[in-house]
């Protein structure tokens, strides 16, 4: 089978990879030159891990490629999935240019039977936009007995472990219209799930939809605890304990149910914004979604504030080490990270940073310009600090020498954005020990 993912990005070149490593021969395109030149030599553009053997080696075997030209290669294709980018606009809508580019580019060249299959996550009603589009430049073309199908299949997968979600994932979404395109896509993810296939089958508008309130359902797990952990630190109790409590009730079950400093990355922010739209355009508010973002959106902000109430606000001039950048751990990507919020906030207190991260050094550089220190490593970041606060919780910072730290450190305070620590263990080396939802 031969198939092509458009936009190669964390979901297209993750899937495109998964594809490859199953034998079907994959066609990555992308409108990025300096992306594809640099596959084609090898450079793998985002850290994923284990992405990068899968890649070489399906490249070597000559089932993997890299192209900018969509058009050149479409008609040799039976699937061609878009998989680009689908940020906020500047009303909160999910943009959807580079959706409806590629849908331009398939119309204006498309000459044989096609499935069109949508990947990115798209409001209801676009995998029918793209219909539209295309059906309608077919005819124009005086092409109009040429048969399409479009589908949605909306991706689950979660960076930093994106490769082990692709290729053993807890379930596939395919919407689809007609028995061929579920034919075509039962024959692709066979592979994936020879033991128990599990594909979930159903209508494009339900598919869609699927993807939206999957990550709604998740964002609103973290605010819920959120907004307890900060109730726990007010009464006394310790979200910790609470979490385990509730957790072990089965019908609660105990997944996303981790206080923090906010969620951030490149999907929840904008996905939770997209679905508010999409309620607003149909006349519906969605109340809750809503009070999940304003939720977030403060708990953003809280790390900054523990630092600033300790020193009774008087923190200009003073130092501050922050571990980790990417907005969850094993994973470069730096969208809408909590960490940057902390960042700005102490930046404009006139607080000197100096910030490390094991893969997100490159991402930061180019969203924090001059503007902080780069460290080489934890320690290099905590040297003569007067706090320590920890955003992300990559394993790595997870039993730090605190000797050393001791040492190194001029005052002895962790604000810990994740709830990694133990305060009595803090203690015992000399460390004040401020978490989430504990008193
Ligand atoms: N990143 C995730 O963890 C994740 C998980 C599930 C779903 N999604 C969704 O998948 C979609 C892609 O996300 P991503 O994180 O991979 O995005 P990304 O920004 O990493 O990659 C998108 C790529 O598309 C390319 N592109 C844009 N227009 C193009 C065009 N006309 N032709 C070819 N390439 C084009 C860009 O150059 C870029 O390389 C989004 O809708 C996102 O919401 C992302």
């Amino acid at each position: 089978m031969k198939i092509a993912i458009v936009g190669t990005g964390y979901v297209g070149l993750v899937s495109g990879a998964c594809f490859s490593e199953m034998g079907v021969d994959v066609t990555c395109v992308d409108i990025d030159k300096e992306k594809i030149e640099g596959l084609q030599k090898g450079i793998i553009p985002i850290y994923e891990p284990g992405l990068k053997s899968i890649v070489l080696r399906n490249y070597d075997a000559e089932r993997l490629h890299f192209t900018t030209d969509l058009a050149s290669i479409l008609n040799e294709m039976e699937i061609v999935f878009i998989a680009v980018g689908t940020p906020s606009d500047k009303d909160n809508n999910a943009d959807l240019t580079y959706v409806m580019n590629v849908a331009e580019t398939i119309a204006n060249h498309m000459e044989k039977p096609l499935l069109i299959v949508t990947k990115s996550t798209v409001p209801v009603g676009t995998s029918f936009r793209v219909r539209d589009i295309i059906r309608k430049r077919l005819d124009e073309r005086g092409l109009k007995d040429l048969r399409f199908d479009v589908a949605s299949n909306p991706e689950f997968l979660k960076e930093g472990a994106a490769i082990n979600d692709f290729m053993s994932p807890d379930r596939v979404v395919v919407g689809v219209e007609t028995k061929e395109a579920e034919e075509l896509m039962t024959k692709l993810y066979r592979p994936f799930l020879l033991n128990n296939f599990r594909v979930i089958f159903m209508d494009i508008l339900s598919s869609e939809m699927t993807k939206y309130a999957s990550n709604a359902m998740l964002a609103t797990r973290i605010s819920f605890m959120n907004d307890i952990a900060n109730l726990c630190e007010l009464v006394g109790a310790d979200v910790n304990m609470v979490r385990r409590g509730m957790g072990s009730d089965s019908r609660i079950g105990r997944s996303f149910l981790y206080p923090g400093c906010g969620y951030g990355g490149s999907c929840f922010p904008k996905d939770i914004r997209a679905i508010m739209k999409v309620g607003e355009n149909v006349g519906y508010e969605m109340k809750l979604i809503k009070a999940v973002e304003e939720v977030n959106n403060r708990q953003k902000t809280i790390l900054f504030h523990k630092f600033n109430r300790y020193f009774g606000g008087n923190i200009k001039g003073k130092t501050v080490a922050v571990w980790g950048l990417s907005f969850k751990p094993e994973t470069d990507d730096m969208r809408d990270a909590p960490s940057l919020t902390l960042i700005e906030s102490l930046l404009e207190a006139e607080v000197n940073v100096r910030v490390y991260d094991p893969a997100a050094m490159h991402e930061a550089r180019k969203k924090l310009g001059d503007s902080v220190y780069y460290a080489n490593d934890i320690y290099d970041a905590a040297n003569e600090c007067d706090a320590l606060i920890v955003p992300t919780e990559w394993k790595l910072f997870r039993m730090p020498n605190w000797s050393i730290l001791k040492k190194i450190m001029q005052n002895h305070l962790v604000i810990d954005g994740r709830n990694i620590y133990n305060k009595q263990e803090l203690a015992s080396f000399g460390f004040e020990y401020m978490g989430i939802g504990m008193k």
